[in-house]
């Protein structure tokens, strides 16, 4: 079902890797809103995933680009508009990588050069897209851009190691960027904070079954899947959200703000 929200809108997708990433179920959701679209994904991701495929399907075009290097953000910003014709609406980052979780280093044995790795690729990388999208003036009045996070940045979730201080600092880059790029040109800058959910970076933390079932019995609504992220995103993309900025937003159905669940106490009262 096609709503057309997005009609005439052009975007930036970053972090589609295969059917499974949330920005794959995001590409498809806003091409079929009536966007048009740009694919970006690390080089090395190009030739690992499947990007061509959703490429193809959207009509969309990929330019590689290793969002941790301003030189090819800058050229992917230039090359976008070239291919759209202008301003851009929308861009979504959904980059997420720790060479510490996935060598499975705990976090009170953290390696610093892994973990600056992570700080750059997770959360300074956030940074550069809005720094280069903001110094090329590439973006349209009122346009959004959105970071998916995860609420390991305010709650401790001991598994996700490093991952958790990467989200604090994208989570603080949405609010300053969201008040400079607001001052600007109106632009919204905001992240998603989403459920436990099946990819390539979700299950690549330790425990991933028992976080996601847990989220998932917690949660008055059950975890939101991908596909509810994107319509979540294509909804913030769109002019419905014009007001929204500098927010870090829950899609969690209730798990951040549910202390027990039924479900869950009853587990513990058939253990008595
Ligand atoms: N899966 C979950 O449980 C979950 C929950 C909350 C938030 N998130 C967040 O959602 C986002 C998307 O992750 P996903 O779960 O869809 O997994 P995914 O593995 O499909 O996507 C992660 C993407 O990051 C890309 N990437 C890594 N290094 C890069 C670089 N240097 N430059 C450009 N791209 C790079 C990868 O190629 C990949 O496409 C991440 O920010 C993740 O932390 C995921």
């Amino acid at each position: 079902m096609s709503n057309q929200l997005l009609k005439g809108k052009k975007g930036i997708i970053f972090g589609a890797l295969d059917e499974s990433s949330i920005a794959w179920k995001v590409a498809e959701t806003a091409f079929a809103e009536g966007a048009a679209i740009t694919l970006t994904n690390a080089p090395v991701a190009m030739r690992m995933g499947k990007i061509n495929e959703l490429a193809k399907a959207c009509h969309a075009e990929v330019i590689p680009a290793d969002a941790t290097s301003i030189d090819d953000l800058t050229n992917l910003f230039n090359k976008a508009r070239e291919i759209h014709g202008g301003k851009i609406d929308f861009v979504l980052h959904s980059i997420g990588m720790s060479p510490n979780v996935r060598k499975k280093k705990s976090y009170t044995d953290l390696n610093y050069e892994f973990y600056l790795k992570t700080l750059d690729i997770s959360a300074a990388s956030f940074h550069k897209v809005c720094q280069v999208a903001y110094q090329t003036d590439a973006m349209l009045d009122y346009g959004s851009i959105l970071a998916l996070t995860y609420i390991a940045a305010q709650r401790t979730f001991p598994s996700y190691g490093d991952m958790a201080d990467a989200k604090a600092t994208l989570e603080s880059i949405a609010r300053g960027f969201g008040y400079h790029f607001g001052v600007k040109n109106k632009v919204r800058v905001n992240t998603i904070s989403q459920s436990p959910t099946y990819t390539t970076a979700g299950s690549g933390v330790e425990g991933f079954d028992a976080f996601f079932n847990y989220a998932n019995e917690l949660s008055p609504l059950g975890n939101a899947s991908a596909q509810d992220c994107a319509n979540y995103c294509v909804m913030m993309f769109s002019d419905y959200a014009r007001m929204i900025t500098m927010q870090n937003l829950f899609h969690d159905g209730g798990f951040s703000f549910t202390g027990v669940s039924d479900k869950m106490m009853q587990r513990f009262l058939d253990h008595n």
